[in-house]
């Protein structure tokens, strides 16, 4: 691993652990954990259930506190796990190492051990401000805890909002401690800080449930955690099992997917969106972290390029946590070898070839018609929060695009049967239902086509509200600057947008030949009318619906002053079922969440107001 056999540096005088510091085994999966399980019951040979102490597995640094008569006499770091670097004055400056033990009688020794850290709140913020004074950033927050401690001028240290947590002793039995559980106890009571989520679990279920709830817990935790460390409680079992090489047999630490990797930056392309802005995204040499494959990444803009300092050709460090989106962090300098790429972004745009000009910190296209930029908008308009039409995907509008079937969204109201048949992918029925969920989509509310425009600055939220302050599409376009900062949530910026938006001719047009297609505007309900029907009410439909398509029962809906959401979950006050439905039906009846035909429906929103 990244932190074993690291030597210790000549600018700190060694610290020799009296015992060492052990490192873990790793546990990557449900097997290998189950496998820790069974040999810890073989080794016992008991069949008894045993109880294990489970706590987040800290990413930070390793540490050894030294008490002599309950006073801080030194402190290093792990190092090989025999030796470490002392480090004692920059330690005394972390506020949550006690200098001094509180307790009326301290033991006359102590190694106290626990894990250095920065919380991501500071991470970031030592960042920004290295950004600003143009200092290499670090990586993640272990490195800028490591970088910290590791400094030869304390006084830094002590600006840089190091945490320590304790999670162990060098000899529990011999401060009358029998249990790692008691351990923590102890620790606290002498003035350390220790993880709240620890959890003693009296079987092993409760051991895969606790990885499980923090695994899911993870991103929401103010500091980063790579893992959980299962550590069988009773010491003088603990004895009984000893220890193995290097690692104790006792514990096992269970690693999470690593959210960080490194990988080689093949090139920068660029990408131009709804909007017309240039952004330049990273291709990446492809790479699992975080659990996916990632081959492809957001750079933002020029600046945040040159801000990061990265080349083509450059070993990066690439993040992906959870549902965020993957980042390039940083390269790694050290992999440099010259002949690496600077990056300029392109004046022109690499779609159509039109001037590419700049904006503050962006570049964009002004060619309005550019392929690029209409495809795009297509994609939004069609998207589930927007016009919502089922089945037409990127590729799909690529194609129509391409075959200049469509130039602009109005135009997907005008397609025929055997336009779309002529286009690869497509058979008669395949196009037949694209038709069909194009035709249905002509349904909307107001606010969900005003989002559906494309509105720079203007996403679903804004929508909504400019729907419900307007009340009808030809007062919006009518509307003033003035007007529209009236409206809760609306700024200048997105004010002066939809102003400059309803000004263009262009934009007008095409707004003028949806509505002659036939596209619908429902005038939006005040979703705070008490009496609705539904008012203040959450459903969502599964199967087939006979008399509704989707997007028709959504708008039923929503004027009956509910929301129609797309998950169940216990918040959910009825679950709609048409025919075949899915695993919703099943969710739902395990969390008792009422069930409704459509017939029941039906009727439920023709019940007489209360
Ligand atoms: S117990 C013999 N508990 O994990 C057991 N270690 O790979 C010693 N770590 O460098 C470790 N959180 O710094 C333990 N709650 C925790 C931990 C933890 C993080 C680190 C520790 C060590 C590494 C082992």
């Amino acid at each position: 691993s990244r932190r074993v056999g690291a030597p210790a540096r000549e600018n700190f005088p060694p610290m020799r652990h009296r015992i060492p510091l052990l490192s873990l085994d790793n546990a990557m999966n449900a097997e290998e954990l189950q496998a820790f399980h069974l040999r810890v019951r073989r080794w016992l040979a008991t069949d008894e259930e045993l109880a294990f102490c489970c706590e987040p597995k800290f990413d930070g640094l390793a540490v050894e506190l030294v008490y002599q008569d309950g006073i801080l006499v030194r402190g290093g770091t792990r190092g090989d796990g025999f030796t470490g670097e002392e480090v004692t004055r920059n330690l005394q400056t972390i506020p949550s190492i006690p200098l001094r033990l509180h307790i009326p009688n301290p033991p006359p020794l102590l190694e106290a051990r626990g894990e250095v850290i920065m919380s991501r709140g500071a991470f970031e913020q030592l960042n920004r401000e290295r950004s600003r004074q143009g200092e290499g950033l670090f990586a993640n927050p272990r490195n800028a805890a490591a970088g910290s401690l590791r400094q030869l001028d304390s006084r830094i240290t002590a600006r840089r909002a190091l945490e320590f947590y304790a999670y162990g002793v060098s000899e529990p039995l011999a401060l009358g401690v029998d249990s790692q559980y008691a351990v923590l106890e102890y620790l606290s009571a002498l003035g350390f800080k220790i993880n709240p989520d620890r959890q003693l679990c009296t079987d092993f279920h409760q051991v895969s449930a606790f990885i499980e709830h923090m695994q899911s817990r993870r991103e929401e935790l103010p500091y980063e955690i790579d893992g959980v460390v299962i550590k069988l409680d009773r010491v003088n079992l603990q004895e009984r099992l000893g220890v193995k090489a290097r690692a104790p047999r006792w514990v096992v630490a269970y690693k999470f997917p690593p959210t960080q990797a490194t990988t080689q930056l093949r090139d920068i392309m660029i990408q131009v969106g709804r909007t017309g802005v240039l952004t330049p995204v990273a291709v990446l040499e492809p790479v699992v972290v975080g659990g996916a494959r990632v081959s492809r990444a957001t750079l933002h803009n020029e600046d945040e390029i040159r801000r990061k300092d990265l080349r083509v050709g450059d070993t990066v460090i690439v993040q992906r946590a959870g549902d965020v989106i993957p980042e390039v962090v940083a390269p790694v300098l050290s992999r440099r070898n010259g002949s690496e790429g600077v990056f300029s972004m392109p004046e022109i745009c690499p779609v159509c070839g039109s001037p590419a000009v700049r904006e503050g910190v962006v570049r964009r296209c002004i060619n309005m018609s550019c392929p690029s930029i209409v495809k795009e908008g297509i994609f939004h308009f069609a998207s589930k929060e927007a016009m919502n039409i089922d089945g037409l995907g990127r590729r799909t509008i690529d194609r129509m695009v391409e075959n200049a079937l469509v130039k602009n969204v109005a135009d997907l109201y005008g397609l025929h049967l055997d336009d779309l048949m002529r286009l690869e992918g497509f058979a008669e029925l395949s196009a037949t239902n694209l038709l069909e969920a194009i035709a249905i989509s002509r349904n909307a509310t107001l606010a969900r086509f005003v989002f559906a425009l494309g509105i720079p600055h203007v996403g679903s939220v804004a929508a909504r509200a400019l729907a419900e302050h307007a009340g009808s599409l030809a007062s919006l376009m009518e509307s003033t600057q003035e007007d529209l900062l009236s409206v809760a949530g609306i700024g200048p910026q997105i004010a002066a947008s939809i102003v400059e938006f309803f000004a263009n001719t262009q934009n007008r047009k095409v707004i003028e030949e949806l509505l002659a297609y036939g596209v619908r505007l429902e005038a939006p309900q005040i979703t705070d009318d008490k009496t609705a029907p539904l008012a203040g009410k959450r459903l969502c439909f599964t199967g087939k619906l006979a008399t509704w398509g989707r997007n028709q029962a959504r708008a039923l809906v929503e004027t009956l002053g509910a929301q129609v959401v797309d998950s169940v979950s216990s918040g959910l006050d009825y679950l709609v079922v048409g025919s075949d439905p899915g695993s919703k039906l099943d969710k739902a009846r395990s969390l008792g969440v009422p069930v409704l035909t459509e017939d029941e429906f039906q009727q439920l929103i023709r019940a007489p107001r209360p």
